[in-house]
């Protein structure tokens, strides 16, 4: 940490924060006995708080969002040069940075072709639920308007993005929801649904979403909003078989697939985009975290040049366009990070270098596996990993939410920072999550996987 900000400083942003920072995702009550933790600083993989303590995040940012490390200056350039010429005009008019960025995702993208800039995951989402609705309405007289999306999945806080939430934990006490959102079963085949095992697995659970496209009919529904991987709602990878056979109902039924590459877009599996592992054609694709790393908000909602024709085939009608609004869509310091965010990724190798930590941190997890009994299951794709945590193999019963907690508390106290399933699947809230950044080494993920060992060891022994 280089100490600009003093320790008087320090403890006057602790006040400050206490009295006045309503934190995500936080039961505020511990704060009137205990200081929130201020991340102070970053670099590279590593954090420090008011203390003055490192961390090494395995995280990126507690929701998997600083892909290429903390402290990269030339993305800061990039932005402060582009903020000094241009930092804002609204997005019916174009820029210089959100024109090349645009150009640059789709060169990434084939076979999509439009990008839509907003300025977070759930209004990116938001976008693709109205374009279906708009379409719905346009072509099939308001019918074909029903969205389908997955248990366990999670596509946004808004209540439009709620509405298609199957994580019941992150919807309870915020209904109503929107109507016309429909769920389809989950795939995870550790948590079986049905008696069979791999490709046939698969199969089956992507055949459950043709049985709700019959059951609900199939002029109905308009498209099909799936993450490539399952992430808040447990590191859920499809079984083999399942997207090839999604893609042939969504063909057939002429349902059109959204899929949300908020967690796993730009890279984060060891493709550029996480449905690029299994060849399949999407509708739409929307973007968020890693997009930029988080150096500036930047979203995106992507489409293919059929979507996009659909909005601008009768030019004579007032109406025909997406009439929808991005306040912060017209920002210039998005794209400007998220060109520079996609060079560094590129130039450092960093697609490969997430496939090979990937495989040497499910290894990792693996050997853990066969050390502790506690882990029930280990998955994920690239580096985007969890393990289940379960009390019992042979039952999988899920061990308690507050082992899950002494287990990530225990990393901390390691000086690691790891995730866990966190009000999602009732019941279902034991898996741990890792999402280190692009640049992690083998050192840096021996760390991270020493620390988990030594916590299992304290919680469980
Ligand atoms: C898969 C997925 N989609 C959408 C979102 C919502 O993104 P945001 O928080 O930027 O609105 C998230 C957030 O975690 C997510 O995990």
């Amino acid at each position: 940490m280089d100490g600009t900000l003093t320790q008087n400083d320090l403890s006057h942003v602790v006040e400050a924060d206490k009295a006045h920072v309503w934190h995500h995702l936080v039961q505020h009550k511990a704060f009137e006995t205990t200081d929130p933790r201020i991340i102070v600083e970053g670099k590279g993989m590593r954090v420090w708080d008011q203390h003055g303590r490192e961390a090494l995040d395995a995280v990126s940012g507690a929701v998997w969002t600083v892909n290429v490390g903390y402290g990269r200056k030339t993305i800061v350039d990039a932005i402060s040069e582009q903020l000094l010429k241009l930092n804002y005009f609204a997005g019916a008019l174009g820029s210089v940075p959100g024109a090349l960025f645009a150009e640059k995702l789709i060169e990434k993208m084939p076979g999509m072709s439009r990008v839509y800039y907003t300025n977070s995951g759930s209004e990116a989402n938001e976008k693709a639920f109205k374009m279906v609705r708009q379409i719905a309405h346009k072509r099939y007289g308001g019918k074909k308007h029903k969205i389908l999306y997955r248990e366990r999945d999670y596509h946004g806080t808004t209540i439009g993005a709620l509405s298609a939430g199957g994580q019941l934990e992150r919807n309870a006490q915020y209904g109503p929801f929107a109507p016309g959102f429909v769920e389809v079963p989950h795939c995870l085949e550790y948590r079986a649904q049905w008696d069979l095992t791999g490709e046939a697995y698969g199969k089956r659970a992507a055949d459950a979403i043709e049985e709700v496209i019959l059951r609900e009919g199939p002029d109905t529904v308009g498209a099909i909003c799936l993450e490539p991987v399952t992430a808040g709602g447990g590191v859920i990878v499809p079984p083999p078989g399942y997207w090839e056979r999604v893609q042939e109902i969504c063909r057939k039924y002429d349902v059109l697939l959204h899929i949300d590459e908020v967690v796993c877009g730009v890279g984060r599996t060891g493709t550029w985009f996480g449905y690029q592992h299994y060849g399949i054609e999407p509708d739409f694709v929307t973007m968020a975290k890693g997009v930029a790393s988080g150096y500036a908000a930047i979203a995106c909602c992507v489409t293919s040049e059929r979507v996009f024709d659909l909005f601008k085939d009768d030019a004579s009608d007032p109406m025909n366009y997406f009439r929808d609004i991005s306040t912060f869509g017209g920002c210039t310091a998005g794209p400007a990070a998220a060109l520079e965010n996609m060079r560094i990724i590129e130039d450092e190798g960093l697609l490969d270098n997430t496939t090979a930590m990937g495989d040497y941190m499910i290894d990792r997890l693996s050997e853990l596996k066969d050390k502790h009994a506690v882990i029930g299951d280990v998955r994920g794709k690239g580096l985007f990993l969890g393990a289940e945590l379960v009390a019992d193999r042979a039952t999988k019963e899920p061990v308690s939410e507050k082992e899950v907690g002494a287990v990530v508390a225990g990393c901390n106290a390691a000086g690691v920072i790891i995730g866990a399933t966190n009000r999602s699947v009732p019941g279902l809230n034991n898996t741990l999550c890792f999402a280190p950044a692009l640049i992690a080494t083998k050192d840096d993920i021996d760390q991270i996987v020493d620390a988990v060992d030594q916590s299992l060891t304290k919680v469980f022994a």
